[in-house]
C-alpha cells in the first residue's frame, strides 16, 4: 500500500513562491489502477516524482508498505527505486541503444548476470509484443512501440509499482487504447499497482479503479472511478465530464412558467426500475424530459435524466422526495442556458 499523508511541495523561483501541491492525502491499495486527473499545471508530476523522492516534499510523509520513504538512507532508496518503474509521455528511451539494450539497462545496473539479463529480456520483449524487435533502435520505432518498451524497462527489475506520467498523451486515440490494454493485463496477471496521470478522462474510464482530481495543487475530489463518473460532485471534475454530463452544454426553453429543472442520477439499483412513469401516475405534477443519456463505467450502469418539474410546491418536493426514496440521486440544475 502506498500512503500519501499531509504532503505538500513549494518551489521557490524567481517568479517567488510556487505552492504545487498543498496538504495531499491519498491511500493506494496494492493492486490498485489509481489515475489522478488535473489540468496542466494542477501538480500531478510533482506529485507521481514524490513518490519515488526524484521530488523532495516539503512536508508531510509518502509511506509504502508502512516504510515512510522520507527516513531511508541512501541504500533503501536505492532499494524502493528499484521497486517502482516509471514511464512517460515522451519514452525517455536511451536512443543509442536498440530495443533489448533499453530493456536490459536497469538489470545491468543492479547487477544481474549476462544470462539472467538475456532471459528476462526475452520475457519482457514478449509480454510487450515486440520479440521481433530487438535490434530495432527507437529511432525505427512508432510511439506504441516505444512506449511498449519503455514498459518493459520500467518493470524489468521485478518492479511491482508503475508510475505513469501522461504515458499515453504523445498516442492517438487507436495506440493509447492498445497500451491501456497492456497496462491493465500487467496489473491483472502480476498485480503490479499502478498510478497514472492524465489529463484525459477517456484514459480514468478505460482502466481505473480508482480517481482523484487535483487542481492547483489541492485534491478536490476522490472515489471509485463509478462513483465520480455517475455521480461528479466538484466543478473542476464536472468540466472534466464535460463532453458527456448534461450541464453546462444545455440551453432550454421552459415549457411552464414556475417550472424547475432538475437533475436526477441513477445508479445501477434504480437505473432500470420505471420510478419517473410511478411518480407522474401518483402525483399531480407535470413532468418534462429536456435531456438524458445512459452510460456504463467498468461494467456497471447509470443513467442521467434532466427534467423540468411543474405543480404546487409542496407536491413537487414530495415527488422528488418520492424519487430519493427509491435511490434517485436529485440535484436542482443550475448551469444551463435558458432560451424564453
Ligand atoms: N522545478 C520547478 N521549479 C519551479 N516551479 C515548478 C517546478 N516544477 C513544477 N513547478 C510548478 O509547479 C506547478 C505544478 O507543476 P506540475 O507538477 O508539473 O504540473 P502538471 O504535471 O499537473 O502539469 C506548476 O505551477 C509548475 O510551474
Ligand atoms: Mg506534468
Amino acid at each position: 500500500m502506498i500512503e500519501i499523508r499531509n504532503l505538500s511541495k513549494s518551489f521557490i523561483d524567481k517568479n517567488g513562491r510556487v505552492d504545487a501541491l498543498k496538504n495531499i492525502n491519498l491511500q493506494i491499495e496494492k493492486g490498485d489502477i489509481y489515475g489522478i486527473i488535473g489540468l496542466s499545471g494542477a501538480g500531478k508530476s510533482t506529485l507521481i516524482r514524490c513518490i519515488n523522492r526524484l521530488e523532495e516534499p516539503s512536508a508531510g510523509s509518502v509511506l509504502i508498505d508502512d516504510k515512510d520513504i522520507m527516513k531511508l538512507n541512501n541504500e533503501e532508496i536505492l532499494k524502493i527505486r528499484r521497486r517502482i518503474g516509471m514511464i512517460f509521455q515522451s519514452f525517455n528511451l536511451l536512443s543509442r541503444r536498440d530495443c533489448s539494450q533499453n530493456v536490459a539497462f536497469p538489470l545491468e545496473v543492479s547487477n544481474y548476470s549476462k544470462e539472467e539479463i538475456k532471459a528476462r529480456v526475452n520475457e519482457l520483449l514478449g509480454l510487450v509484443g515486440l520479440e521481433d524487435k530487438r535490434h530495432s533502435y527507437p529511432s525505427q520505432l512508432s510511439g506504441g512501440q516505444k512506449q511498449r518498451v519503455a514498459i518493459a524497462r520500467a518493470l524489468a527489475a521485478k518492479s511491482d509499482i508503475l508510475l505513469c506520467d501522461e504515458a499515453t498523451s504523445a498516442l492517438d486515440p487507436s495506440t493509447t487504447k492498445s497500451i491501456l490494454a497492456l497496462l491493465k493485463e500487467i496489473n491483472k496477471v502480476f498485480g503490479i499497482t499502478i498510478i497514472l496521470i492524465t489529463h484525459q478522462m477517456e484514459v480514468i474510464k478505460e482502466i481505473c479503479n480508482k480517481v482523484a482530481v487535483i487542481s492547483e495543487g489541492e485534491i478536490v475530489e476522490q472515489g471509485t472511478t463509478f462513483e465520480l463518473f455517475s455521480k461528479p460532485s466538484h466543478a473542476v471534475t464536472k468540466r472534466f465530464l464535460s463532453d458527456k454530463s448534461l450541464e453546462g452544454t444545455l440551453s432550454y426553453t421552459p415549457q411552464n412558467s414556475g417550472a424547475e429543472l432538475y437533475k436526477l442520477t441513477f445508479l445501477e439499483e434504480s437505473a432500470h426500475k420505471p420510478v419517473i412513469s410511478q411518480m407522474v401516475k401518483r402525483m399531480d405534477i407535470e413532468v418534462n424530459i429536456i435531456a438524458g443519456h445512459l452510460s456504463s463505467v467498468q461494467g456497471k450502469s447509470y443513467g442521467n435524466l434532466v427534467i423540468e418539474v411543474s405543480g404546487e410546491s409542496k407536491i413537487v418536493a414530495e415527488a422528488l422526495e418520492y424519487l430519493r426514496e427509491n435511490k434517485v440521486f436529485v440535484e436542482v440544475l443550475a448551469d444551463y442556458e435558458r432560451v424564453e
